[in-house]
């Protein structure tokens, strides 16, 4: 805690305090005030996962948008980044994502270069889901997952060549990956459950499933918790499609899926 209060004073206010380890944005706040630094530190303690005490103060990064480039290490290959993947983040978890997002190629570039080196530095082979902030002032690396990334699950509704799962699978198995190939413009959106349940089961897709060019995965996950991620809704067109309308059909799709639990 008086560590915290050192690091607030050096990365200014408003930042944002982050354990060590966690996911979905668990245990993390913003401080806006000096007020805030302890219940920050007991709510950081409070949603970390593992044993670790430590967290990370960051300066608040006001940005536009954020993107993950997904980024695939080979044993034998080169590293190769997937088309830019856009989301937006609630309650520090992702509600929609969508592919390609727009980015200016410089910036693309810029991101690429962090991608290569801290994937280089960390070493081994597989995807990796690489977060930018994207700011005036910017590129701004934020995160990575070692692993197929949420946001990623777009590439199910088939915007590449091979989705990331099967470029994780590949990459790790050491087989070869010759190139990632934009094949569609997709965008995927949340199915929320909004309560504490067991055995959840699904209303309305039907509805959602008479849609044409869009796809759901259901995730068998056995228990129901408020803001818990039940679903996805997937849905695409073909390249140089207006993505502003594809994202609008996800979360449309998604809003027909109501998760029911006892
Ligand atoms: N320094 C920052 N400035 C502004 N916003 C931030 C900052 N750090 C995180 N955020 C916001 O909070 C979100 C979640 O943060 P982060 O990715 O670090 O958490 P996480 O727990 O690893 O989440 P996940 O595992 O779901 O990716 C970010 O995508 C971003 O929207
Ligand atoms: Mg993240």
């Amino acid at each position: 805690m008086d560590e915290l209060i050192t690091a607030v004073k050096t990365v200014g206010i408003p930042c944002v305090i982050k354990p060590l380890m966690s996911s979905s944005g668990k245990g993390q706040s913003v401080i806006k005030t000096e007020a805030d630094i302890e219940k920050a530190w007991n709510y950081a303690q409070a949603g970390k996962r593992g044993d670790y005490t430590e967290v990370i103060a960051e300066a608040f990064v006001k940005f536009n948008s954020e993107i993950t480039l997904l980024t695939v290490t080979q044993k034998n290959g080169a590293t190769l980044f997937c088309p830019p993947i856009g989301h937006r983040q609630e309650r520090g978890d992702y509600q929609e994502s969508w592919q390609p997002a727009e980015i200016n190629s410089e910036y693309l570039k810029e991101a690429q270069v962090m991608a290569d080196k801290v994937t280089k530095a960390l070493t081994g082979e597989g995807i990796w889901g690489v977060e930018f902030f994207l700011a005036d002032d910017g590129v701004y690396f934020s995160e990575l997952s070692p692993r197929p990334h949420d946001t990623g699950m777009v590439t199910l509704a088939g915007t590449q060549n091979f989705s990331e799962f099967e470029l994780h699978a590949r990459a790790v198995l050491g087989l070869p990956i010759p190139e990632i190939t934009l094949e569609r413009v997709g965008a995927s959106a949340v199915i929320l459950a909004d309560k504490e349940g067991v055995h959840p089961t699904f209303t309305g897709l039907e509805n959602a499933m008479n849609n044409k060019l869009s796809d759901l995965r259901i995730f068998g996950k056995p228990v129901t918790r408020p803001y818990r991620r039940m679903a996805v809704a997937l849905t695409y067109d073909k390249v140089g499609s207006n993505v502003e309308a594809i994202k609008k059909r996800a979360i449309e799709i998604a809003k027909m899926v109501k998760v029911e639990s006892e």
